[in-house]
C-alpha cells in the first residue's frame, strides 16, 4: 500500500489541509498589513517561502485549491477612504524564479507552448520595488490614477500622481489615442527615502521601513500635499485598454513609443535575443544594483512580440509570457543574539547587535549597527528578539523592525532588555550622557579604543592616507603602549614594525616608507585627520579652500569660521574647542616637529588651476560623495553649477548620470568618468 494522499491526489490528508489552511491564514495575513497598511511585519524573502510552500501543496493536492486560495488572486483589497477604479483589463502579478535554471525552463516552456525551436526575443527591464499603478489619458489629459488593489478593482489616487513630476499632466504631440491606458511602477529613489525618514525623524513621526512602505504610504495619503513634498517617481512598463489607436507590434516599440510621449521609462530596458542573453541581462542588472539609486527585487523578462503575448494568455494571477528573476533579498529575518557596546573615536558609545549570521544582500551578515538608545527603544528591541535586517545597496546592515514574537509562534524562549553600561567596556571609565542620545566614555585619548579610532582615521585614506598602516598594526602597537598619540607614528622605525605579528624587515620597510611619504599632504587632508567632530572631508576641505593656512584656521572666531560652505554655529562651536585645547595645538606642533607639511595659499592673491572653470556633476561617484568632490573642485578654483549649459566646461559623470550627461554629450562638452576626474584632480593637487 502506498502512504495515503499520495496516488490520490484529490484526498487530501488532515495534516496538510491544515498546514494550508495556516498557511493562507498567515498569507492573508501579511498581505494587509503589506497593502493596506503598508507596514509588513515579515521581509519580502520569508513570505515568498509561506506562498511558495502553498503553491507546492496546491500543486501536490489539487483538492485542497479554493477560489479564494491567495494563489488564485492578486493580493490588495482597495482601501475604503477613495474612490474604486475598476481595471477593465485586469492587472496582473508576475511568477518569479529565483536562479538561472529555473529562468531557462521558463524559456522552454514558451517555446514548447509555442509550438517552435526559435530563439524568442525578450524585453528585459529591471524590476523596480515600488507600487504598481495605472495611468489613464484622455485627448492627452491624464484624467485618473489607481492603484492595482486585487487586480481587478484598484484605488483612485490621480489627486497624488498629478504631484509627481515626471509624470506629464498633458501630453502634447500628433497622432495620439484617444483614450490610452499606461502601467507601471511608481517609487522612491534611496536618496528620496533617506530625505523622507529625515522629515518623519524632524516631526517625531514613524519612520518608514523602506522606499516601497514609504511610496506606497504617499500614495494612499488623502491630503495631496503630502505626496508633493516628497519626490515619488514612476517607470511605465505596459498599456493597458487603448481606444482608436494602433500601438507597434512590440513592447521594447511600445515603451520606446511611450517616451518620445514624455512618459517616463527606465534607461535599463533592453531588447534581447534568446535566454541566453538575458542571463547576461540579469547578471549585468544585479551587478549594477548598488549603483542604482533606486530598489529594484529582481528583472522582469516578457515576450517582445505583443501577437505572442496574446496566444500565450494568462493563468489566473500571472501571464505566460513574463517571467520576474528574483534577486537576493535585501530584507531578512534572523535572531539577536547579544548586544555589544563600541567605543568610537571621539569615546562615543554605539550599540551593536550581533546576529545569527543572516544571507542578506549578497552578503552575509552578522552584526548591524544600533546607532543608539533611542533606536533602540524605538524599535522596541531586546536581545533574543526575531528581526528584519536590511542591507541595501552599499549601505551598512540595519535593523529595521523587530517582529513581533507570537508571529513567530513565540520560538525565541527567552528576552532580555538591553542596558547602556555606566563603565566604558574597554578601559572601565565612567560613561556620560552627552545630550539626548549620545554616550561617551570619558576618559578621552587615555581609552585604547579611542586611541586606536584616532590613529587608524589619522592614517586612513582620506586623510594622512598612510598605506599598511592598517588595523592590525594599529592595535598592537597602541597595545604594546608604542603608539600614545598619531605625532608618534613619525618615530616609528623598522625594527619596531617588523617585531609585529605577520610582519617581516621587508613589509616594515614599506611602511615606513609610506610614513615618510605621507608628510608631504595638504591642508584639507590635514584637517580631516586631526578627527575634529562633525569636520568630515568636505568641510575640512572648505574649510582649507576659504582660509588658505592652518594658522588662520586656528585664529578664526566662530563667526568667520560660519562663513564657510555648510558650517554651522555646532560645527564651528567644535572646531574652536578643538582649537581653544592646549593639547590639541601642542600636537599639531609634534607633528609639524616631526617633518608633516602642506603648502599654504594665499586665498586672496593665488590664483588657483581651475579659476573661472565651471564643472557639473552627475550620476553616483563610488570613491567620494558629492559634496566632497564639490568642495575639491572648488578648492582648485572651481565652480560647480547644477545644470548642462553652453557655459560648463566639464562634465563628472558616474553611474546612472541621465539627462545631465545626455545633454553634455548633445552640446559636445568634455565628460570625464570617475576614475579620469580622480586622476584629474590628483595631478592638479
Ligand atoms: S509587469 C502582466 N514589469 O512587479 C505583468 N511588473 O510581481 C504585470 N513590477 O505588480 C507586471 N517592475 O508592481 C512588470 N518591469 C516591470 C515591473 C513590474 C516592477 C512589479 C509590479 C507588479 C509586480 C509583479
Amino acid at each position: 500500500m502506498s502512504a495515503p494522499g499520495s496516488d490520490d491526489p484529490e484526498k487530501v490528508p488532515a495534516a496538510v489541509a491544515q498546514e494550508a489552511r495556516q498557511l493562507r491564514e498567515q498569507i492573508v495575513y501579511h498581505d494587509r498589513l503589506y497593502f493596506e497598511q503598508d507596514s509588513p511585519e515579515i521581509p519580502d524573502a520569508d513570505y515568498d517561502r509561506l506562498f511558495a510552500r502553498l503553491v507546492t501543496l496546491e500543486e501536490q493536492y489539487p483538492g485542497l485549491i479554493t477560489p479564494d486560495s491567495p494563489t488564485r488572486r492578486v493580493s490588495g483589497a482597495p482601501i475604503s477612504e477613495f474612490r474604486q477604479v475598476r481595471h477593465t483589463i485586469p492587472m496582473l502579478s508576475l511568477d518569479k524564479v529565483f536562479n538561472a535554471e529555473d529562468l531557462t525552463q521558463f524559456d522552454a516552456r514558451i517555446k514548447k507552448r509555442l509550438g517552435s525551436d526559435a530563439e524568442l526575443e525578450y524585453s528585459c527591464e529591471p524590476k523596480v520595488d515600488g507600487v504598481a499603478v495605472s495611468l489613464l489619458y484622455r485627448d492627452g489629459e491624464l484624467i485618473q490614477a489607481a492603484t492595482r488593489g486585487d487586480g481587478e478593482t484598484g484605488e483612485d489616487i490621480t489627486h497624488n500622481v498629478r504631484t509627481i513630476r515626471s509624470i506629464p499632466l498633458l501630453i502634447r504631440t500628433d497622432n495620439l489615442p484617444s483614450m490610452f491606458e499606461v502601467r507601471g511602477e511608481i517609487f522612491l529613489s534611496r536618496s528620496g527615502f533617506l530625505r523622507v525618514n529625515e522629515a518623519a525623524d524632524r516631526r517625531g513621526e514613524k519612520r518608514f521601513v523602506n522606499p516601497r512602505n514609504a511610496a506606497a504610504g504617499t500614495l494612499r495619503q488623502l491630503d495631496s500635499r503630502i505626496a508633493a513634498g516628497r519626490p515619488l517617481q514612476m517607470y511605465c512598463y505596459s498599456i493597458g485598454v487603448v481606444e482608436n489607436f494602433r500601438f507597434p507590434d512590440t513592447l521594447s516599440e511600445v515603451l520606446r513609443l511611450l517616451a518620445d510621449w514624455g512618459l517616463p521609462v527606465s534607461p535599463e530596458c533592453r531588447v534581447v535575443t534568446g535566454i541566453a542573453e538575458c542571463h547576461d541581462y540579469c547578471r549585468q542588472l544585479l551587478e549594477k544594483r548598488p549603483a542604482l539609486d533606486y530598489e529594484i527585487d529582481g528583472a522582469v523578462i516578457k515576450v517582445n512580440q505583443l501577437g505572442l503575448q496574446e496566444s500565450l494568455g494568462a493563468n489566473a494571477r500571472t501571464p505566460r509570457w513574463a517571467m520576474a528573476y528574483k534577486f537576493p533579498a535585501e530584507e531578512m529575518s534572523t535572531r539577536v543574539l547579544d548586544v555589544e557596546f563600541q567605543v568610537g573615536r571621539t569615546g562615543a558609545i554605539t550599540p551593536v547587535a550581533r546576529l545569527d549570521p543572516v544571507f542578506v544582500g549578497g552578503v552575509t551578515v552578522s552584526n548591524a549597527t544600533l546607532h543608539n538608545m533611542d533606536e533602540i527603544e524605538r524599535l522596541g528591541l531586546r536581545i533574543g528578539d526575531r528581526v528584519i535586517v536590511r542591507r541595501a545597496g552599499d549601505v551598512i546592515p540595519q535593523v529595521v523592525k523587530v517582529i513581533p514574537s507570537d508571529e513567530a509562534n513565540n520560538e525565541y524562549g527567552e528576552v532580555r532588555t538591553i542596558v547602556m553600561p555606566t563603565q566604558c567596556p574597554v578601559c572601565g571609565s565612567v560613561v556620560e550622557k552627552d545630550g539626548d542620545v549620545v554616550y561617551r566614555c570619558s576618559a578621552g585619548i587615555i581609552c585604547p579604543a579611542q586611541r586606536k579610532e584616532a590613529i587608524r582615521h589619522f592614517a586612513s585614506r582620506a586623510a594622512l592616507d598612510i598605506e599598511g598602516l592598517g588595523d592590525k598594526l594599529i592595535e598592537q602597537l597602541v597595545d604594546r603602549g608604542e603608539l600614545k598619540t598619531v605625532a608618534d607614528i613619525f618615530s616609528l622605525s623598522v625594527e619596531q614594525l617588523a617585531d609585529l605579528d605577520r610582519m617581516a624587515t621587508k613589509s616594515a620597510t614599506n611602511v615606513v616608507a609610506a610614513i615618510e611619504h605621507s608628510k608631504h599632504t595638504t591642508l584639507a587632508r590635514f584637517l580631516y585627520s586631526l578627527g575634529i567632530r562633525e569636520v568630515g572631508e568636505a568641510t575640512a576641505q572648505g574649510l582649507a579652500n576659504f582660509f588658505g593656512t592652518l594658522d588662520r584656521v586656528i585664529e578664526a572666531d566662530l563667526e568667520q569660521l560660519q562663513e564657510v560652505p555648510d558650517v554651522g554655529k555646532v560645527v564651528a562651536g567644535h572646531i574652536r574647542v578643538f582649537f581653544d585645547n592646549e593639547d590639541n595645538l601642542a600636537l599639531i606642533g609634534q607633528l609639524r616637529d616631526g617633518g608633516v607639511y602642506w603648502e599654504d595659499v594665499d586665498v586672496a592673491t593665488d590664483s588657483r588651476p581651475l579659476d573661472g572653470q565651471t564643472f557639473v556633476l552627475t550620476g553616483t561617484l563610488e570613491s567620494l560623495s558629492r559634496s566632497e568632490a564639490k568642495a575639491r573642485l572648488e578648492g582648485l578654483g572651481a565652480k560647480v553649477a547644477g545644470s548642462v549649459s553652453r557655459n560648463t566646461d566639464c562634465v563628472v559623470a558616474g553611474p546612472g548620470a541621465g539627462s545631465k550627461l545626455a545633454r553634455a554629450e548633445e552640446l559636445q562638452i568634455k565628460i570625464m568618468d570617475e576614475e579620469e576626474f580622480l586622476g584629474f584632480l590628483d595631478d592638479l593637487s
